[in-house]
């Protein structure tokens, strides 16, 4: 048996603004998806919030893309946006961008996170999830996890991590994705995703030395731009990722460590500005502060035939203290800069934002410099 671990999220409304999920609405999702274990849709489920974005933590047998869960979880969006209509939610609906479920979540604004793998004796499973930011923040501690001797210490002493693991990135202006592999081709890959806005690890497979299946991802990205989606800017595609530990794999310690940087990333106030990136506990994941700083939460689990074990709330560590108060450091430091890039995002990252309508009204005023 192939267990399938699906992480989908929406952000369907926030509690005030956009800094966090109302309890309601977590608890509408907990009642849905209870029901659909009872009649076997989904083997076990989590739900969590980070910020204003919802997120459901499924298990099932149905592989990714299934249409039994991505229209479980279309429904119970739609029953929290409900909920969230009726209690004046800011944005109720949000990400909701299709009147109705056509088969599968992508592309009608929330985002996903999927992968399908044959269980090793001890499974564990790390969900990872962000607000104001965009699935580019990933690559950098992805990249670091799987591919960094400095970062994961089992690359060069464990001989099952030694050969490396093969990277797919997607171009997702181009709709395109290629295959990497490191060590060996680890300056092309980061020469790709070091421009995160445009190039973002999707996945990482073990190489075909490993012991593990190399066609079973060992981690994944949601990789949804709503604004690619909507045409214009109607929330961030705050992204989810999963990623799987230990026993030939990077140990969990391993996994959480890049996430000690706070490193920069893109998408904190109206998607329009840098900031860092501030692990923190679920309960401390409400954006505040100028409508952040950049969350990342994450939920470690046990996974056994598909069940899951209560998650432990990793970053719900003292150890992380200091990348917190690091990471409010450099919010104090950005935050002096106001409209000024690199605080604000370079023009081209804003032509989807509301910027251009502000720049529109100037047009007729510019005269040719003779
Ligand atoms: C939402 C976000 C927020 C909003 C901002 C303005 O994910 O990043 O910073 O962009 O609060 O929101 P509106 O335009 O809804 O008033
Ligand atoms: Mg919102
Ligand atoms: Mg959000």
């Amino acid at each position: 048996m192939k267990t399938t671990f699906s992480i989908i999220k929406a952000d369907v409304g926030g509690w005030p603004g956009h800094a966090k999920v109302h309890p309601d609405l977590e608890e509408i999702a907990r009642k849905k998806l209870t029901e659909a274990k009872r009649d076997k849709t989904i083997l076990d489920f989590y739900v969590a919030h980070c910020g204003d974005d919802l997120e459901l933590i499924m298990t099932h047998t149905n592989g990714v893309d299934a249409k039994e869960i991505h229209s479980l979880s279309w429904d119970a969006f739609c029953e929290a946006t409900e909920r969230a209509r009726d209690l004046g939610l800011y944005g109720a609906g949000q990400d909701l961008l299709a009147d109705a479920f056509s088969g599968n979540v992508r592309g009608m604004g929330p985002g996903v996170a999927e992968m399908e793998f044959t269980e090793r004796k001890a499974e564990p499973v790390i969900a990872f999830m962000m607000d104001k930011t965009e699935p580019g923040a990933f690559n950098l501690p992805v990249f670091k996890i799987f591919a960094d001797p400095f970062n994961t210490a089992g690359l060069i002493i464990d001989p099952s991590l030694h050969d490396g693991f093969v990277f797919e990135v997607w171009d997702i202006l181009e709709h395109k994705h290629v295959f990497m592999k490191t060590p060996e081709e680890m300056y092309d890959l980061l020469a790709l995703i070091g421009a995160k806005s445009r190039f973002v690890i999707k996945r990482v497979f073990p190489k075909k030395t490993s012991k593990l299946k190399s066609d079973e991802p060992v981690a994944v990205i949601s990789t949804e731009k709503l604004y690619q989606i909507a045409g214009e800017y109607v929330g961030k595609d705050d992204p989810v990722g999963i990623v799987r530990a230990q026993s030939g794999l990077p140990a969990l310690g391993e996994v959480l460590e890049p996430f000690s940087i706070g490193h920069l990333v893109s998408g904190w106030m109206r998607g329009s500005h840098n900031g860092p990136l501030m692990p923190v506990s679920v309960e401390d994941a409400q954006c505040t502060r100028f409508d952040g700083p950049p969350r990342v939460v994450a939920l470690g689990f046990q996974v056994k035939n598909g069940l899951l074990t209560q998650p432990v709330d990793l970053f719900d560590d003292p150890a992380f203290d200091l990348t917190r108060k690091r990471a409010q450091e450099i919010t104090e430091y950005m935050r002096r800069h106001g409209p000024f890039e690199p605080h604000r995002l370079p023009m081209a990252d804003m032509e989807y934002t509301t910027l251009p309508r502000v720049l529109k009204k100037l047009g007729n005023r510019f005269k040719k410099v003779k």
